[in-house]
């Protein structure tokens, strides 16, 4: 299936589908798609390499759309391996190439790959502009939207914006079935929701454009209703809820605490909550558990006590809430203790150093086991975190 963007903007990238985890860490089931574009004019321009996995099948797409024509330029706009590791067997391949980046990129250059061939470099700043014949390539520096030295590219002429990170999404494009939020959330949040103010920058600094396609460096190409996109990302960086409702993220070692957070989860819902959405802890996807606390705007946390500390899946989950930079949410505690509770406090320790989460002041407190008696600590809990 051909992604290209229009006769004179071709799609390169390839997907990736067996990859167990990207970055190291976040499970794709469907894959992950590896987006790189080449802009045929009076000279050639490349935007960005590849993944090393996939560097073979990248440069037999390149040498297709090439039709023997060498490349002028890459445009790097992040140097994060997914998209730069194939830089070095690309120069080698065609050593007259420019590269294209600010100072930051070459100063990453300098450290990725010691023994990279040389070849001219072109260093550009926010806003200045490469003419490739009628194509003509604006920079617009985009720090921070995930890494220091990420530069966005907006091509005047198609009015397309190569967004780097930023509208990227999880899964391979073969793979796509036009249900764009919930893997484009879950990547959001786990790779890029620690720098929302950046991606807020971003978003102010690209307004003025007139942009009639979105070219991000994972997931689809966006053409259509692009407003419900940067809406998405408006919300999602601002750290406002997305959806009403409650996410209970469970850490249970032997079940009794699970048997709590479900009783909960029927009281909301009788209460009248929204949507009540509920993790495992223990065995669900832990980026999906980031994904939905910051989706809705409540959100309980039940954890046994373990060791004396919190139970080990619940310390990681609000570990990766402090680093993806959770805020302004109410939060509900359970807490489950058999000797000495102290998960209730520990977990009210670590939510009282982020930003505007308010904390319901009851916590519900199990002793080993769930009893018809605890129900009525629940209720209050429900009642406070609904209010
Ligand atoms: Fe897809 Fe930040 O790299």
């Amino acid at each position: 299936m051909k992604h290209d963007i229009s006769e004179h903007i071709r799609y390169i990238g390839t997907d990736d589908k067996t990859l167990d985890l990207f970055e190291g860490q976040y499970i794709v089931p469907e894959g992950v798609s590896y987006n790189s574009y080449l802009i045929i004019d009076e000279r050639i321009a490349i935007l960005d390499t590849i993944d090393i996995r996939c560097t073979e099948e990248w440069l037999a797409n390149l040498e297709c759309e090439l039709r023997g024509r060498k490349p002028d330029y890459i445009i790097v706009s992040h140097m994060e391996p997914d998209h730069a590791a194939s830089l070095h067997t690309l120069v080698e391949r065609y050593p007259e190439i420019t590269i294209v980046g600010n100072s930051k990129t070459f100063a990453m250059i300098e450290q990725f790959f010691e023994a990279l061939p040389a070849c001219s470099r072109l260093t550009v700043k926010d806003g200045d502009t490469l003419s490739l014949g009628s194509h003509t390539l604006q920079f617009i520096t985009a720090p921070m939207v995930h890494w220091p030295e990420v530069m966005t590219t907006y091509e005047q002429s198609e009015k397309v914006l190569f967004s780097a990170d930023a509208f990227g999404k999880f899964g391979a494009l073969d793979c796509y079935d036009g249900d764009w939020d919930c893997e484009a959330r879950r990547y959001y949040f786990n790779i890029v929701g620690k720098y929302g103010a950046q991606v807020q920058m971003l978003l102010k600094k690209v307004a003025p454009l007139d942009i009639r396609t979105i070219a991000p460096l994972h997931g689809p190409i966006l053409r259509d209703n692009l407003c419900r996109y940067i809406d998405k990302y408006d919300t999602w960086s601002s750290y406002r809820p997305e959806s009403e409702g409650v996410f209970i993220a469970c850490a249970s070692i032997y079940g009794n605490t699970a048997k709590a957070a479900r009783a909960l989860a029927e009281i909301l819902e009788a209460k009248g909550a929204k949507k009540v959405a509920f993790a495992d802890l223990t065995r669900d996807d832990m980026a999906e558990a980031v994904e939905d606390a910051f989706r809705y705007d409540r959100l309980v946390v039940a954890a046994s006590t373990y060791d004396g500390g919190i139970f080990t899946p619940m310390e990681q989950f609000l570990a990766q809430l402090a680093h993806k930079n959770f805020q302004k949410r109410r939060v509900a505690i359970v807490e489950n203790g058999t000797w000495a509770p102290a998960a209730g406090r520990l977990m009210r320790e670590l939510l009282e150093a982020m930003k505007e989460v308010e904390i319901c002041e009851g916590t519900a407190t199990i002793r080993s086991a769930f009893r018809p008696c605890d129900r009525f600590a629940l209720e209050a809990l429900a009642d406070e975190l609904l209010a």
